[in-house]
């Protein structure tokens, strides 16, 4: 990608469908008997890996946008490493599978750039429901002739853990009892669905969820929610470059945290019909940032509003509390002029410099769309490679920046 910076952003954007209530809602598919039509459903990487995880599994899928599932014949029940090492998000077929099965083999999804990131609460809950777990050879083997509903509490808020457990206690036999569930509005959406299948949960939305098992799910019709992460994105790129941008199809009573803490820095937010404003005073502000489980402020947020600050009066302390190893596009945009230093889980950053284009390494999603946002901002040029992970995550990112007025283009590398 390669971005000339220094382009004030102006216009209307657009916001995709939601990749991580996305994700989960396919993988839901698998409980179900007929066909379930999810619409808005954003093309991405990390989408094109499910659909073909679920076609591998048997499920028939049609469409893109519009996607249509269903699961009447599970032939295969098992989920290849090939498949789970793409993206980690593959776990989420296997409360699913092993409600709906009985039993279910999905290779070990192992670490990633962000951290070690274990699934042992997503298995905790599985034997908590009465599943056997073994591991052997990179591959969890789940089996359990009919799940048993039980009180599960998770020591971390989990995002994928507690969508896993939800969907596979939906089919077991009695109450399920989730407390310190994550609360993230993906993980609301995903109950709400599975209510319109059938299923009968409580406390959506809440940190303790509880679930009355059935017999059975029948598919169903559903929009996605708009990506959170994909508006806040667009929210820091009008700051970042003194623009003016109304993003539609967002939800603002989502993005509490992210909006408290750009109104401290001096940005406005306007709500209006189908979306919001986001403009910029003259001066931005340092404010300090702390990463929390929903409604905390989104870690994956995190690496974008680092961007911001660099160009921000002051300094600006931001903690990232839920991954161990989400700084690695601290070095990167270093190497565009920013001055941060990183102390422990924080990162300081001094304010009030230029940042300026230079080649740079996209190394996760989110990494990769602070680059973007440097970029920008940034006096001259920016090249930034392996950007394949931005396609796992933000649809044509590029032709939406440019509909603004950015300058920006893909070229083949
Ligand atoms: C999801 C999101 C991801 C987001 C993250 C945190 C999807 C597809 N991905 O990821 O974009 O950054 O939530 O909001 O929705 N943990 C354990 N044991 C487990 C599970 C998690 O220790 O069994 C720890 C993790 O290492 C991490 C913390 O819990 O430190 C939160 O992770 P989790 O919420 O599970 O993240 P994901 O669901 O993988």
């Amino acid at each position: 990608m390669v971005i000339r910076g220094g382009t004030r952003l102006k216009g209307e954007v657009t916001v995709s469908g939601a990749k991580n209530a996305a994700l989960p809602l396919m993988a839901s598919s698998i409980l179900t008997r007929g066909w379930n039509t999810f619409t808005g459903i954003p093309r991405l990487g990390d989408i094109a890996t499910m659909k073909q995880l679920l076609g591998h599994l048997g499920l028939k899928i049609e469409g893109g946008k519009d996607l249509r599932i269903r699961a009447d014949n599970l032939t295969c029940p098992e989920a290849s490493y090939n498949l789970v090492k793409t993206m980690r998000a593959s776990v989420l077929v296997l409360g699913p599978m092993l409600a709906r099965l009985g039993k279910a083999k999905v290779s070990l999804p192992g670490g990633c750039a962000i951290g070690a990131r274990p699934i042992d609460l997503h298995l905790r809950g599985f034997e908590a429901l009465g599943a056997k777990i073994n591991l052997s050879h990179g591959y969890i083997e789940a089996e359990a002739k009919k799940l048993r509903g039980n009180k599960i509490y998770f020591d971390t808020s989990t995002v994928t853990g507690t969508e896993n457990v939800l969907m596979a206690a939906c089919l077991a036999r009695g109450t399920t009892v989730l407390e310190n569930a994550a609360c993230e509005p993906e993980v609301a959406e995903l109950a709400r669905v599975l209510n319109k299948m059938g299923a009968r949960i409580e406390g959506v939305g809440t940190d303790i969820i509880e679930v009355e098992g059935v017999d059975e799910l029948k598919g169903v019709e559903h929009r996605v929610m708009p990506d959170r992460i994909e508006t806040g994105t667009f929210m820091i790129a009008a700051a970042m470059t003194g623009g003016e941008v109304k993003i539609k199809n967002c939800r603002v009573e989502h993005l509490d945290a992210l909006i408290s803490k750009l109104t401290e820095a001096g940005v406005t937010v306007m709500p209006e019909d189908e979306g919001m404003r986001v403009t910029v005073g003259d001066r931005l502000r340092s404010v300090d940032v702390k990463t929390l489980p929903y409604p905390g402020f989104p870690t994956d947020m995190q690496a974008q509003i680092m961007a911001l600050m660099c160009l921000a009066d002051s300094r600006s302390v931001i903690t990232e509390t839920v991954f161990e190893n989400r700084f690695i596009h601290v070095s990167e945009l270093k190497r565009m002029g920013a001055d941060i230093q990183i102390q422990g889980n924080s990162a300081i950053v001094r304010g009030g410099r230029k940042l300026s284009g230079a080649p740079v390494m996209a190394t996760d999603l989110r990494a990769s769309a602070s680059l973007i946002l440097a970029g920008l901002a940034a006096e001259g040029v920016t090249e930034i490679s392996r950007i394949y992970h931005l396609d796992r995550g933000y649809e044509r990112i590029e032709k939406k920046l440019s509909r603004l007025g950015a300058d920006i283009r893909r070229v083949k590398g």
